[in-house]
């Protein structure tokens, strides 16, 4: 592939602008500066710098970003930033989307990708992408609560029981707790349903992967393919 039709698939602007900065000296491979447009790499595996900044090529992006309170998963938001302004511009560029939603006051382990097919079977209701929630509530949790998030509670949008994969008491006021769904405001609803209230809200795992403990709110980093977020034994049962 032309280095400039790299820089163009990565994100990096127009075709002109991706050309200027190659031409402009601006662009490097194995540390040394490439001021041709038209040479030709093997795109897979290849590493460049722009304005000495190291970029992987991906065909397609896929990130986790450790999202803080006080953004809104939309593109259009409403009344805070949208999470898309936490990734730097290349990766803006190119349209990543979160991957499901979280709320603007729920912090945590948030995937983005231009993958379309990959948020497809992620966010399928068929897929059960097991997703860990830690819930600070308001009320001290009972056991009654726990026994309603584990058997099933009622939400206005479903006629039938809503249940926790898996929900554990972590404190007085704590839960943990692991959904195959992703409704909207489950979390919230489902604790709500129960009796009780979400005061604040974590999202910790997602599929086989937790969120990385030195990735600090608003830090992003690379995953490599699918498997990164499905692991092997999820990735079989795809449909
Ligand atoms: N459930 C909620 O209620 N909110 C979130 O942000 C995620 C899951």
């Amino acid at each position: 592939m032309r280095l400039s039709q790299i820089l163009f698939s990565q994100g990096f602007g127009a075709r002109r602008e991706c050309e200027g900065l190659i031409l402009g000296g601006q662009v490097s491979l194995a540390g040394a500066v490439c001021d041709d447009p038209f040479f030709e790499v093997e795109a897979e595996g290849l590493s460049f710098a722009v304005r000495g900044e190291l970029w992987p090529y991906r065909a397609k992006a896929l990130v986790l970003l450790h999202k803080p309170t006080g953004y809104e998963c939309s593109q259009k938001p409403k009344h805070h930033p949208s999470v898309m302004s936490l990734l730097p511009m290349p990766l803006r560029v190119r349209g990543l989307q979160p991957v499901g939603r979280l709320d603007e006051d729920t912090t945590g382990l948030l995937l983005m990708t231009d993958d379309g097919a990959l948020i497809h079977r992620l966010t399928s209701p068929k897929k059960h992408v097991p997703k860990v929630y830690e819930i600070v509530t308001i009320e001290a949790v009972t056991d009654r609560q726990i026994d309603a998030l584990r058997f099933g509670v009622i939400l206005h949008d479903d006629p039938l029981p809503v249940r926790a994969a898996a929900v554990e008491r972590t404190g007085e006021h704590a839960l943990r707790m692991t959904l195959l769904e992703g409704k909207y405001h489950q979390v919230k609803r489902m604790v709500a349903a129960a009796g009780n209230t979400v005061q604040a809200l974590h999202r910790s795992a997602y599929g086989v992967l937790t969120l990385p403990a030195e990735l600090a709110p608003g830090q992003w980093c690379w995953l490599v393919g699918p498997q990164a977020v499905l692991g092997p034994g999820l990735e079989s049962t795809d449909g």
